[in-house]
């Protein structure tokens, strides 16, 4: 059986896609086959009348990759610091853990992160999570009941309102198909003034070696060929994104098992 991150986004959906008979083609982003249109604007416009079925491709593909995504076998479980860098981010950065906070976190899955990040101070949050596959979604309900989960894509998410103390995105832009620059706008529309963006890229995992022992390794897949380059380059691409959409930026941490860039929504 393929370990997780052999699995294609790209083949998942294009699977999913034939057997349904429709005339559309992921190729990293979703095509349409039959003029060639670009993806990112048949995904991005809610009128388009083929977005139900970009949406419910990607669904399919991001619930057969993560919907029953096992964290013994992620980079995270042999560096149990990797919460270091986030817990200098809020300290240094003057969010205060012990007061009520008001939460989104993007591409959060099941939300098990938020509970690895807050721990029993998630009792005075209101956390809201949304993940683009609907298995997670049904798992994290049934799982963590305490937060509120919406299927949706970190792209655009019209349900949720524009007053977040703090937006989370971990190793989630790093994904096939995101548009980090539509993604990165909006987040700054979640947040209130003064509000904290957090987002990170994935810079490794756990890969097992020839006697299929797990052992962690750096970089990100490319072609099945492992980039050591492609996490920095990516995070570099965030925070240009950030900068450019009016963040300042306060931070910029490379972690064990990611890099964090951290922005602050200015004050008018
Ligand atoms: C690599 S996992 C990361 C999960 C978790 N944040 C962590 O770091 O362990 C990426 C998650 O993002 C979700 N995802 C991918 N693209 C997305 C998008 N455009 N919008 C929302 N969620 C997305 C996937 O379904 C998956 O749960």
């Amino acid at each position: 059986m393929a370990i997780w991150y052999e699995k294609n986004i790209s083949d998942i959906a294009n699977a999913h896609l034939r057997d349904q008979d429709l005339p559309y083609t992921y190729t990293g982003a979703l095509t349409l086959e039959q003029n060639a249109e670009n993806w990112q604007k048949f995904f991005m416009e809610d009128e388009a009348p083929a977005l139900p079925t970009a949406i419910a491709a990607m669904d399919f593909a991001f619930s057969q990759k993560y919907g029953g995504y096992d964290y013994a076998r992620d980079l995270r479980s042999v560096n149990p610091d990797w919460i270091k860098p986030l817990n200098m981010a809020f300290s240094s950065l003057d969010f205060p853990l012990d007061k009520p906070q008001k939460i989104v976190a993007m591409g959060a899955n099941s939300g098990q992160e938020l509970d690895d990040i807050f721990g029993l101070q998630q009792a005075n949050y209101k956390i809201d999570i949304v993940d683009i596959s609907s298995v997670a979604i049904a798992k994290g309900k049934a799982e963590n009941p305490s937060f509120n989960f919406r299927q949706g894509r970190m792209e655009k998410a019209p349900f949720l309102t524009k007053n977040y103390d703090l937006y989370l995105n971990l190793r989630t832009i790093q994904s096939s198909g995101a548009d980090k620059v539509a993604t990165v706008r909006e987040s700054y529309r979640l947040l209130k003034e003064n509000g904290l963006c957090v987002m990170s890229v994935a810079n490794g995992y756990l890969m097992p070696d020839k006697k299929g022992v797990l052992q962690p390794v750096r970089g990100l897949l490319d072609n099945k060929k492992l980039d050591e380059d492609l996490p920095y380059n990516i995070a570099s691409d965030v925070e240009t994104s950030m900068r450019k959409t009016g963040f300042a930026l306060e931070m910029h941490i490379s972690g064990p098992t990611e890099i964090f860039v951290v922005g602050r929504k200015p004050k008018k």
